[in-house]
């Protein structure tokens, strides 16, 4: 049989309400329900073929063969889908990132839902989106939400199959004049991955009781701000689950930060725009970036704002993004 080729785009999301700790590690079911925004600024476009005369997966990152350790990723992620499919085929990746990788921007939310639809494609799975979120999931947990584009809530789900747990959208921010500012700040390789780093929460912070005790009312109050354009209430809950989540850390055994200098000083620049009327928020994911929510109208405001910060590498400004996209390539 001849070589089988599909490709897939999609875009980083941005977590209002984290997804912090799992129930299984293995089939990546999560301890809380999460909400994010997907952002048009970043993306991940790849192509997968399957050729039954191949001997290994290869899998090129911007055109550089991936370490052996991330090509073992992938070929545990397409896996699942050949188990699904019944094909031992094996595959060629290549993948294209539109996100500054090298300076830490996480690009596994975006990676993961362009991988699943590049190989389901190929494969002429005709997955639908809830499979497809399913299946990105597998790879990495945020990613399931990356299928959908505008607000997307990830069900943790009950069962232990994980069969009800996936994304779903919670509508658009179009007509909303919301922009998220990347603040990308100077920084090394991450010391502690977010896989890494939340088992070591689950495990060890007493904070984490506390996380799990509150996470309901900062996912009802964000989809209630998202439902009535509360961006007021919006923010600070999206400001305060962030906190919540990075003090978890410090209680961790050993305890870890994401932070470093640069990344308290945005925290603290954009709290003090706050109390001089400029109403901007922070969120951050494990790593040391910040994101700033804030008005349309106030971007160039709150770029000025943070323009003199010592460490910061570049801004850069998002909006909304779509859902994932692809299709066969003959
Ligand atoms: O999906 P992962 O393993 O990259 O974990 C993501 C965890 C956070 O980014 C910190 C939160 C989230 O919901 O995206």
């Amino acid at each position: 049989m001849a070589s089988l080729k599909g490709w897939g785009k999609a875009h980083v999301n941005m977590a209002l309400v984290k997804y912090w700790g799992k129930r299984d590690d293995d089939l990546i079911l999560p301890m809380n329900n999460s909400i994010s925004w997907t952002l048009d600024a970043f993306w991940v476009k790849s192509s997968v073929t399957f050729d039954p005369t191949w001997k290994e997966d290869t899998v090129l990152i911007d055109g550089t063969v991936a370490k052996p350790e991330d090509v073992l990723r992938v070929t545990r992620f397409i896996d699942h889908l050949r188990a699904q499919e019944q094909v031992s085929d094996r595959c060629r990746v290549e993948s294209v990132n539109h996100v500054p990788t090298a300076a830490g921007l996480a690009s596994s939310s975006a990676a993961y839902a362009a991988l699943a639809m590049a190989a389901s494609q190929a494969l002429g799975s005709q997955l639908s989106l809830r499979e497809l979120s399913r299946l990105a999931r597998r790879g990495s947990g945020s990613s399931c939400r990356s299928i959908y584009g505008g607000f997307v809530e990830w069900l943790k789900g009950e069962q232990s199959d994980g069969n009800d747990s996936y994304a779903v959208p919670l509508g658009t921010a179009q007509g909303w004049d919301l922009a998220m500012l990347a603040v990308i700040v100077e920084a090394g390789p991450k010391a502690i991955s977010s896989r890494a780093g939340m088992r070591q929460v689950v495990q060890t912070s007493p904070f984490y009781a506390g996380w799990l005790a509150s996470v309901d009312e900062d996912l009802m109050t964000v989809r209630r701000a998202i439902q009535h354009r509360d961006f007021s209430a919006l923010g600070q809950a999206a400001e305060r689950n962030a906190l919540k989540m990075h003090a978890t850390t410090l209680g961790a055994n050993p305890p870890y930060t994401y932070w470093l200098g640069v990344t308290v000083d945005v925290i603290r620049r954009v709290q003090a725009m706050r109390d001089a009327g400029v109403e901007a928020y922070v969120t951050i994911d494990a790593g040391p970036h910040v994101m700033v929510l804030c008005r349309e109208a106030d971007v160039a405001e709150v770029k000025k704002g943070l323009g003199d910060i010592a460490g910061i590498q570049t801004l850069v400004v998002a909006h909304e993004g779509p859902g994932v996209q692809g299709g066969r390539i003959s």
